[in-house]
């Protein structure tokens, strides 16, 4: 390769790698340390504080924002990782006309806690079966 053609790539490919910093790859997405497992109860206490007020109670849904309940929110349709990128970024209305989700200030740790109470919540439901 000609040395001015890799000056030129080799600062995109370190604004690639996030500047260099040796946070590994999760903290860059907001997700928690491999293996870590939500719980649903803990989940509940945090839904209740940070998402309830739009979400509704149980994600039944209310005027602020969509029920968590409905099938385009199953795994399949919204993995986690839908749910970790909408906390930490913010959701720009796309099913609905509710609005806009503002990004919130939750640790990854305590969205896998959330993400494992409405998991729970939807397999109650019926929206899809473990
Ligand atoms: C201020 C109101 C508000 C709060 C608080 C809020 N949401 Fe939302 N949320 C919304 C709206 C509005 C949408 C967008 C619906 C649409 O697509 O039209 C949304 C969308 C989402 C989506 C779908 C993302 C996608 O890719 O389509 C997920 C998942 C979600 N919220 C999870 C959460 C979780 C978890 C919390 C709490 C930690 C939370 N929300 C708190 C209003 C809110």
């Amino acid at each position: 390769m000609k040395r001015w053609l890799f000056l030129l790539i080799l600062p995109l490919l370190v604004a690639a790698c996030g500047g260099g910093e040796s946070k590994p790859a999760g903290n860059a997405l907001h997700l928690p340390p491999p293996g870590f497992v939500g719980d649903g109860a803990k989940g509940a206490v945090v839904y209740r504080q940070n998402c309830q007020s739009c979400h509704g109670a149980e994600a039944s849904g209310t005027e602020r924002g969509p029920s968590l309940l409905r099938g385009i929110y199953a795994p399949n349709r919204h993995a986690n990782l839908a749910f970790h990128l909408a906390v930490k970024n913010g959701v720009r209305a796309h099913h609905d006309s509710k609005g806009d989700m503002p990004p919130l200030q939750v640790s990854p740790e305590d969205v896998e806690h959330v993400i494992q109470y409405v998991r729970e919540l939807q397999v109650k439901a019926g929206v899809f079966q473990p």
